[in-house]
């Protein structure tokens, strides 16, 4: 009788631990995959562009700066018909920028390409220009025309040599007609990385 005993005893306990490691393992297994999916939220996501314009190299820079600190892919908007720096000295009255500045039909600028790779999966858009004649260069224009910003967060940066971000913002804003605009930011000509980096890591987006 004694043997039987022990023989049932035998069985309850490890039927019981059997069921506690089986829970246990359950439990694991739960939170591994909350664990993956949101891992993939993050990623899949939150994907973040940086396009941008820049006539010398300026506005590249700080492109570069933020794309490092956000783990953001970046594309250049350029015009078919590149800038030389003859085509940039604005100190010559028949310089192609002050032809175009004056004729406002003539800032119609073709662009290689329109519509980055993959644009739907970007969530987040950064737009950079320099500044000319206190508002945003204008070859960006048909970047903004012509994609579509819809359920995106774009966020407006620049640089310059002393003026201001201004209106250029707003004016790029309305030109898209989609999208939730941020009020953006003027860098100057030479910023630094580390002032990237403490603006676009401070956004709240
Ligand atoms: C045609 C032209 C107009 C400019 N107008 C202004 C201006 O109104 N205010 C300003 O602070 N800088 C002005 N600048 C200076 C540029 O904004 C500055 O050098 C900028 O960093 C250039 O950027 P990038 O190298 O990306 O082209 C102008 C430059 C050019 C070529």
């Amino acid at each position: 009788m004694k043997k039987v005993i022990s023989i049932l005893l035998v069985l309850v306990l490890s039927a019981t631990m059997f069921g506690c490691a089986n829970s246990k393992g359950d439990d694991a297994q739960n939170s591994e995959n909350t664990a993956v999916t949101s891992e993939a939220n993050d990623s899949g996501n939150k994907k973040v562009l940086v396009a941008y314009f820049s006539a010398s190299g300026n506005t590249k820079a700080a492109a570069e700066y933020i794309a490092k600190n956000k783990n953001a892919d970046t594309f250049e908007i350029i015009p078919k018909d590149k800038y030389t720096d003859e085509d940039l000295d604005y100190a010559n009255d028949s310089s192609r920028v002050n032809i175009e500045h004056d004729n406002e039909e003539k800032r119609n600028v073709e662009l290689e390409v329109i519509t980055p790779d993959n644009w739907d999966n970007y969530d987040t858009v950064f737009i950079g220009y320099p500044i000319w004649w206190g508002s945003a260069a204008w070859p960006v224009d048909n970047f903004v025309k012509q994609n579509d910003f819809d359920g995106k967060t774009v966020i407006p940066f620049c640089t310059s040599a002393s003026s201001g971000l201004g209106e250029s913002g707003e004016l790029l804003k309305n030109m898209s007609g989609k999208g939730n605009w941020l009020t953006g930011q003027r860098f100057s000509s030479d910023v630094s990385e580390d002032e990237v980096k403490s603006w676009v890591n401070g956004l709240d987006y």
